[in-house]
């Protein structure tokens, strides 16, 4: 038996976070949010301090946007905006709830100097899109069903100038395209099939067919809530069997605690924004 063993390389990135200072769980809008559950502020913010430091000590850069009192939300900084190659395709949120937390993005991306496009159809940034460089001179992922409208998939085709892949998620439990599918690396995925219809299905086995595949624990436990530099996964530290996965195809699994996180439905990624300048 010839068994490949394949070198998974790390690439410098930079992120933005948003610290979790005014959390809370006084809505739901996901199956996940029970609203009135009590929320540890000061233990969020720890956790969420250890997850930007494990960032930190990959050598990864992570700016950070000031949370706003009135928006408990915010920490899930991914679904802000989605940025490629120095455009950013803003973000527009379902739910009124979150509105204004698009202009607090937008505010950071212009004051950096970035092209950002407002978007003209409802979208939540990096929780409905992902990205892989190395595929079709860049593939855009693009989940629907819950959150992002479909017209937003065509939207940020054009915007961005890259082809996007429309995925359809079936499970309210798996409501943005984050905690369903994650990027590895350049090329391939890690996802829950039990999160998608059967033809979107049939779409992720053929695009790929080394993609590591979690099982509805996995999901469960927002395993696939992970953000990948090619080598270390970051993910939650309730998801040990995805971790194995993960570590028999050559990646790095860097477990995190997040729980306090979990009671407003979302984990390690949710947290995070990719800011991608090249
Ligand atoms: N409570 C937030 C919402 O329902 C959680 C967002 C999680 N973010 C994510 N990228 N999946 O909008």
């Amino acid at each position: 038996m010839i068994v490949r063993v394949v070198e998974r390389k790390p690439r410098k990135r930079t992120y933005l976070m948003c610290p979790p200072e005014y959390f809370a769980v006084g809505y739901a809008i996901n199956p996940w949010m029970a609203p009135g559950t009590p929320v540890d502020v000061e233990l969020a913010v720890k956790q969420w301090t250890v997850l930007r430091d494990t960032l930190l000590g990959l050598g990864h850069t992570v700016h950070v946007l000031p949370p706003g009192p009135e928006l408990p939300d915010m920490v899930y900084a991914a679904n802000g905006a989605f940025s490629v190659h120095g455009v950013v395709y803003g973000a527009r949120f379902r739910y009124p709830q979150r509105s204004a937390e698009a202009d607090r993005h937008r505010a950071f991306y212009l004051e950096q100097g970035w092209r950002y496009v407002a978007p003209t159809v409802i979208n939540e940034g990096e929780g409905d899109f992902a990205y892989l460089p190395g595929r079709l001179g860049g593939l855009v992922l693009a989940g629907h069903g819950f959150r992002t409208d479909p017209a937003a998939h065509a939207e940020a085709q054009s915007v961005l100038g890259r082809p996007v892949l429309s995925l359809h998620l079936s499970d309210p439990r798996f409501y943005h395209l984050d905690v369903a599918l994650a990027a590895l690396d350049d090329h391939t995925v890690a996802y829950f099939p039990g999160a998608f219809t059967a033809p979107t299905r049939q779409i992720l086995r053929n695009a790929f067919p080394d993609a590591v595949i979690a099982d509805e624990d996995d999901a469960l436990a927002f395993g696939l809530n992970l953000i990948s530099d090619g080598r270390h996964a970051v993910l939650n530290s309730e998801a040990t069997g995805l971790a194995a996965k993960l570590r028999a195809a050559g990646y790095e699994p860097v477990p995190v605690e997040l729980g306090e996180l979990k009671k407003g439905g979302g984990s390690v990624r949710c947290c995070i924004a990719e800011l991608r300048s090249a």
